[in-house]
């Protein structure tokens, strides 16, 4: 076949090149240049190209706006992080470190979904390994097909003869355009493939489901445009160490970004998680120091998590601060308030923060209940067993208001809680039957009530 004329283009400041440079002439960056189709032939791209058609203006007042068609995935989690379901047509990329579960969640997907044909193209594991994952997950459904193929241009002529509701492409990265001859994984390849893709989508209102790996820094691998081209980004991702997984919303052109779906990896698939205050608090009837429970929001949804500290005197000259499932930089923030606002002497001390479940919150209602475990696990006495805590905490040592206070307390009330620490300015007026809750606005004050 006829190769598409292929450039290189500076990834900084769009300099054009001919062959591949180490250094851009133009901006001085270096390792810029990537290859990029510039002219295809007709032929090549008679399928999936933008039409002819010229667009012509029109008043947005015209424009009929038709209510989005969602496709129900029946995985309520997935549902709730797509901010529905699945928009027809849309480009969904799901990310996230190797061996997290993302073909899993994504088999348990294509064979949940019963009433719509399912194309499940694997570049990555054979039909015999995928078979044997579905025989694991446990459902087997007929109208789910396996394509283990990567060439794009033999992808979309199985598409055509099968006419798929849905497409899944496992992964991203291993898939291959003809018109581009470097190899998979590149990015050149990724980006020209992720747009075949994306047109067709767009062209037969199909939606397609991009599995994306995640590099050792972190990001997805690839380029920073492939997040521009799709219209939603999850992230999958936990702790290795438990059996819990989150799915995040990082960007979706459909919905809310902060929603958060939790499973469970089981022998058998991915359990949906819908009432995650019931796993993430241990339920242990003897009291322990270091341990307080904060009542948070991730989207829409309240959940009671466990946060544990241990604060012990360092041995070794610098005391060491780890932080499992919270933000270093904020848990440093946080000892430096408490050392140098409320005089206690944790200048020596070793601290480790470790969030139950491994699950990652970005709430900041989770501050208080992180200041009193390490109180807890310093002053080596318990905090009441049914008492839980929501405010954020400021850098004077102010205990500050935190959102839907309501959401808070009824989660904790609807979980036998008995206390709910809150700040002073939360001004709502706020019933409640069954707790008590107690305002405070200072972290002396707390100190003074649950150790004093
Ligand atoms: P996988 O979906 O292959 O990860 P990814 O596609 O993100 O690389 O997940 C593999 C892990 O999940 C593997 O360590 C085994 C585990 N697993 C279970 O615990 N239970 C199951 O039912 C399945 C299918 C996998
Ligand atoms: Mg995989």
């Amino acid at each position: 076949m006829a190769k598409a004329k292929t450039s290189f283009f500076c990834q900084s400041c769009g300099a054009q090149a001919s062959k591949w440079l180490g250094k851009c002439p133009t901006c001085g960056e270096w390792n810029t240049f990537v290859e990029e189709v510039i002219q295809i032939e007709a032929a090549d791209r008679k399928q999936f190209s933008p039409s002819n058609k010229a667009a012509v203006p029109i008043k947005l007042d015209q424009i009929i706006a038709i209510a989005e068609p969602r496709i129900d995935t029946h995985n309520n989690e997935l549902n709730r992080v797509l901010g529905g379901g699945l928009v027809p047509g849309s480009v969904v990329l799901v990310g996230g470190e190797p061996g997290i579960g993302k073909s899993t969640l994504m088999l348990q997907v294509a064979l949940t979904i019963h009433d719509l044909k399912i194309l499940y193209v694997s570049g990555e594991e054979s039909d015999q390994q995928i078979r044997m994952r579905a025989e694991r997950i446990g459902q087997i459904h007929t109208d789910c097909y396996i394509l283990t193929e990567t060439a794009t241009q033999n992808i979309f002529r199985q598409i055509e003869t099968l006419k798929p509701d849905i497409v899944i492409i496992d992964s991203i990265q291993t898939l291959q355009t003809d018109l581009i001859d470097a190899s998979a994984g590149s990015i050149s390849q990724i980006r020209e493939c992720a747009g075949e893709m994306q047109r067709f989508a767009k062209q037969t209102n199909t939606p397609v489901i991009l599995i994306g790996h995640i590099t050792k820094e972190g990001s997805l691998a690839g380029p920073k445009v492939l997040e521009h081209m799709v219209d939603a980004v999850l992230q999958f991702e936990g702790d290795r160490n438990y059996g819990y997984r989150i799915l995040r919303s990082i960007k979706n052109r459909f919905g809310s970004t902060s929603e958060l779906g939790i499973y469970e990896m089981m022998s058998t698939g991915l359990r949906e998680i819908s009432c995650p205050s019931e796993v993430l608090i241990n339920h242990h009837h003897e009291q322990f120091s270091g341990v307080a429970i904060a009542s948070t929001i991730e989207g829409i949804r309240p959940m009671l998590i466990e946060t544990q500290a241990l604060v012990s005197t360092a041995v070794y000259g610098t005391p060491q601060r780890s932080a499992t499932g919270f933000d270093l930089r904020r848990l440093n923030m946080l000892l430096a308030v408490l050392e140098k606002r409320c005089g206690f002497r944790l200048g020596s001390k070793d601290v480790f923060l470790n969030i139950a479940g491994g699950i990652r919150v970005d709430d900041p209602a989770i501050d208080l209940a992180v200041i009193c475990s390490i109180l807890s696990s310093g002053e080596d006495i318990s905090i009441p067993l049914k008492t839980c805590f929501a405010a954020e905490v400021g850098l004077s040592g102010e205990i500050r208001p935190v959102n839907r206070i309501e959401q808070r307390l009824a989660e904790a009330e609807k979980m036998g809680f008995e206390q709910l620490y809150i700040s002073k300015h939360n001004t709502h007026n706020i019933k409640s039957q069954g707790i008590e809750i107690i305002k405070v606005n200072k972290i002396e004050e707390v100190f003074s009530k649950l150790f004093g």
